[in-house]
């Protein structure tokens, strides 16, 4: 593998924003400013904050992953999406689980936006496949899909590109079968990071950051390792060192 510049590896990075605030997600984004790391956006700071916390942190510099999820009728897809082009985000997600046409419905959203004139850039659109933290028994037992998680997997990141999209959340155990079915170009974007010797958590599919870039990932979303260090920044180097030296 060529190895990475340590700005190269920054920019594959994009750090879980999972705080209860505003205030508590753009003090830590202060600290990580000037790293060329994404901010990502989630449930329980968007919930909270708000689309003005996404203007702040473009303000700020940062390209933002806005990571809802999104999972519903067509029609409802495409108004969501329609609103978080607006909004000037680089990338967001909805669920593989909706199917074609309501992912479909995801990129006629950013179409409606941006030929309105509403958005200066169409953002990334991806697809979640599986969490990282569904394990193959969960998939089985609880969920009722049959099969293994990577077979899952696969189907839904071929019904993303199916649907126009670019690529997929999945985990970075998955990422070659998804490349080798969809091609190289198709954006893999992985949680289920920790770097060595650190707590798994709730996640059930990781990796390290090495192991990830070494898999061919485009981009690792990493949470807990970073927001719950003591010190992010170092937490951040450490990390973006790992990726380039293993
Ligand atoms: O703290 P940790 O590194 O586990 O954070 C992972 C982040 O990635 C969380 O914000 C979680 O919502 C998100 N995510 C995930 N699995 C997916 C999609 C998003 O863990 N399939």
């Amino acid at each position: 593998m060529a190895s990475l510049t340590l700005a190269e590896a920054a920019s594959k990075v994009m750090v879980a924003l999972d705080k209860p605030d505003a205030a508590a997600a753009l003090a830590l984004a202060e600290e990580l400013q000037g790293k060329g790391c994404w901010m990502k956006v989630g449930m329980e700071l968007f919930y909270a904050a708000g689309p003005a916390v996404v203007r702040e942190l473009k303000s700020r510099g940062f390209r933002v992953f806005l990571d809802l999820k999104m999972h519903d009728i067509p029609n409802t897809v495409r108004g969501g999406a329609r609103s978080i082009t607006r909004l000037g985000v680089d990338l967001f997600n909805v669920h593989g689980a909706g199917g074609i046409a309501m992912m479909s419905a995801a990129i006629e959203g950013v179409r409606d936006a941006v030929d309105a004139g509403d958005a200066v850039q169409a953002p990334i659109v991806i697809a979640v496949t599986q969490l990282t933290s569904t394990s193959q028994s969960v998939l089985n037992h609880e969920i009722g899909i049959a099969g293994t998680v990577e077979d899952a997997v696969v189907r839904y990141a071929r019904l993303a590109r199916d649907a126009g999209l670019q690529g997929v959340v999945a985990s970075p155990i998955e990422v070659a079968a998804i490349k080798a079915a969809c091609g190289t170009d198709f954006i893999t974007v992985t949680p289920g990071i920790r770097p060595s010797g650190a707590d798994a958590g709730d996640q059930s599919r990781i990796t390290t950051p090495y192991d990830a870039v070494a898999g061919g990932t485009d981009f690792m979303v990493i949470g807990r390792p970073i927001t719950a260090a003591p010190n992010p920044a170092q937490a951040l180097d450490n990390i973006l060192k790992e990726m380039t030296e293993g």
